[in-house]
């Protein structure tokens, strides 16, 4: 539950002009500067990230974008939740310096043709359930980090695949910016945070924590020698025998190339899942 107990709220900044105006004051004083994506519809995942963001820098910047690019036909762009006051005054109690709430112009100006794509690590899993969703992250996010100039850009490890893409960008595109990675952050029952756990109806929420013990079984398993394709098809049948009506994919995978595991697992890896109750599609990972 987020308690939210001061009413001073951020300044809320919409075009590149005000924000390189206040950004370039902070850096000609030398300060370090911290940057959270996000897309709004704060919760406490949110906040452990700029709790972080606060730990690297004296200055922290969270952006609030719906990204249209992101989102396929079909997808909840439009019922994605938001509410912008409410995220102002969250963002008061925790000690944020500045919300960069750009208008989509200021992303996608007329005329906007260009994209950012990173290859390879976007062809499977989430790459492969939602097509050209990755290019809509990617080109936001290099746009997000070129506008605030940011010293440090911290991303959950929730969205891990997405993670480790955006440090490839990084590196890929000589963007002079540390890329900073938050743990994942649950509810007490285990069920990570996501603002799209809000779609859940009371039934599918009693069902939705299974995914995360599914992956630690499947996770403590491999660790001490189960191979990768047994552990995950037990996994599976978890999911399958308490409802979830779809499994996406369960996939070890090593831990920053994402590379397939097929065996028995000797690198620092990751078994990462998707899977569907009702409308919602839950993502969650555990290391191995
Ligand atoms: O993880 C998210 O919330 C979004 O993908 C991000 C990184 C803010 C880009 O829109």
């Amino acid at each position: 539950m987020i308690n939210i107990c001061s009413p001073q709220s951020p300044p809320i900044v919409r075009s590149i002009t005000e924000l390189r105006a206040l950004t370039g004051a902070w850096r000609a004083a030398d300060q370090r500067v911290a940057l959270v994506p996000t897309m709004g519809a704060l919760h406490e995942g949110h906040l452990s990230l700029v709790h972080l963001a606060r730990r690297q820098a004296s200055k922290v910047i969270v952006s609030l974008f719906v990204n249209p690019a992101q989102f396929g036909p079909g997808e909840d762009f439009q019922s994605y939740p938001r509410d912008e006051a409410l995220d102002a005054q969250i963002l008061a109690a925790v000690g944020c310096d500045l919300l960069y709430a750009p208008s989509p112009a200021a992303i996608y100006p007329p005329g906007f043709v260009t994209t950012v794509t990173v290859g390879g690590l976007t062809d499977f899993m989430e790459g492969a359930t939602r097509p050209g969703h990755f290019s809509g992250v990617t080109t936001v996010v290099a746009k997000l980090i070129i506008q605030c100039a940011p010293d440090v850009a911290v991303f959950g490890e929730k969205d891990y695949q997405q993670l480790q893409i955006i440090r490839r960008l990084a590196a890929d595109l000589d963007l002079p910016v540390e890329i900073i990675a938050g743990p994942i952050a649950r509810d007490p029952d285990g069920l990570a945070l996501s603002s799209r756990n809000a779609y859940l109806t009371p039934q599918q929420r009693t069902i939705a924590p299974t995914l995360n013990r599914a992956l630690q079984v499947a996770a403590r398993a491999m660790a001490v020698g189960v191979p990768a394709p047994v552990a995950e098809a037990d996994a599976r049948r978890i999911l399958e025998v308490a409802g979830f009506d779809a499994v996406d994919y369960i996939e070890a995978r090593s831990a920053d190339t994402l590379e397939r595991l097929a065996g028995v697992v000797s690198v620092p890896a990751r078994l990462l899942a998707a899977a569907r109750l009702g409308r919602v599609r839950l993502l969650d990972n555990a290391p191995i």
